[in-house]
């Protein structure tokens, strides 16, 4: 199936004229079981489950309006060329919403989650972007819908439709129709993220490309939807019955097995910086200490740590410039 025939089927017949313009918010959110591989890479259909939390008001606020001539960009305050890898994959997602192939938007980003903190901002920007569209053209979809439509952008995008604890379930349907997120019940006041940036230089080889790469050539890989199925079961339980240290250890785990994943593939791809393995034995020596922190980590040599607000002050010594981010105060 594409992603054209997946659209004609949740976009609504006859639609009102687009408005003057539209904005949205969407947080970034960080994946505790990650998606790593997918079952169809046209539709963003992955070959498991995950589970992510929201980082709140850190995320991408995107206003949509209708433009004469083409389409113009900006990000944080300033204009974006088209051949921008920002412009290109905008536009590539944009294309399939033009009332008329004549139809062109003004598009205005600002992301909320500072540069220097190293967090993509890929998932928040496709989950703006799908819920002003919603605005813009007056859809009136659902945010299950949305999250489809989110996830037809990039992956993980489905999961930023949401805050708090969110699961993104695999689905099973060709169509993809059964495969967006859905918040949990659950919330967890006292429970931190703290971001620790390591590099912010452009990666060599992106999520997507990466995943793929992993998915063909790792020895490791055959092992990975099985530890996520069961991770997932295990994080689910941890969150409902708020066992922090469950928690913890099982995020950790499963970042580090994605990893395992694709520095074992051919050739290999290391995200990891020596900075990166130094935060690593820090937030072990931590826990040896009795700081209980863990950390995750995504496509990127960038560490996330989980902390309880009890432990803000030991982390905190340790990584000076952490960024402390509360996923669930107001
Ligand atoms: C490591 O969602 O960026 O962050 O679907 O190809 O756009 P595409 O991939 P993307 O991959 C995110 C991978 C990850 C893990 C996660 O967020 O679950």
């Amino acid at each position: 199936m594409t992603k054209r025939e997946v659209i004609e089927q949740l976009l609504p017949k006859r639609l009102p004229a687009p408005c003057v313009s539209a904005t949205a918010f969407a947080p970034a959110n960080i994946a505790l079981c990650k998606y790593w591989g997918k079952r169809d890479p046209e539709l963003n259909l992955p070959t498991a489950g995950s589970l992510s939390i929201s980082l709140g008001k850190l995320g991408s606020e995107v206003t949509l309006a209708p433009r004469a001539g083409r389409d113009r960009f900006a990000l944080n305050g300033k204009l974006v060329a088209p051949e921008s890898s920002f412009a290109r994959r905008a536009a590539a997602f944009l294309d399939f919403f033009r009332p008329t192939s004549d139809f062109h938007f003004e598009v205005t980003a600002h992301n909320t989650v500072p540069t220097a903190a190293g967090l993509a901002s890929s998932a928040s920007g496709f989950a703006a972007l799908t819920l002003a569209l919603n605005k813009l053209f007056g859809w009136k979809l659902e945010r299950r819908q949305l999250s489809i439509l989110a996830r037809l952008g990039s992956g993980s995008a489905c999961r930023s439709l949401f805050d708090g604890f969110v699961e993104w379930h695999a689905g099973k349907a060709a169509s993809g129709m059964d495969s967006f997120a859905e918040p949990l019940k659950f919330n967890w006041p006292d429970l931190r993220v703290g971001l620790v940036m390591i590099s912010d230089k452009e990666k060599s080889i992106g999520s997507r490309d990466a995943m793929q790469h992993t998915r063909d050539t790792s020895p490791l890989y055959a092992a990975w939807p099985e530890t996520v199925t069961r991770d997932l079961a295990e994080l689910k339980t941890a969150i409902r019955t708020r066992n922090f240290t469950k928690l913890g250890e099982i995020a950790e785990g499963n970042a580090l097995a994605m990893h395992a994943t694709m520095i074992a593939a051919r050739p290999s791809v290391l995200y990891w910086l020596p900075g990166s393995v130094e935060a690593i034995h820090a937030v072990h020596a931590l826990r040896a200490e009795g700081c209980e922190v863990y950390f995750t980590m995504d496509a990127g040599p960038n560490l996330k740590l989980l902390f309880r607000k009890a432990d803000v002050r030991c982390v905190v010594k340790e990584f000076s410039d952490l960024q402390v981010v509360a996923p669930f105060s107001a």
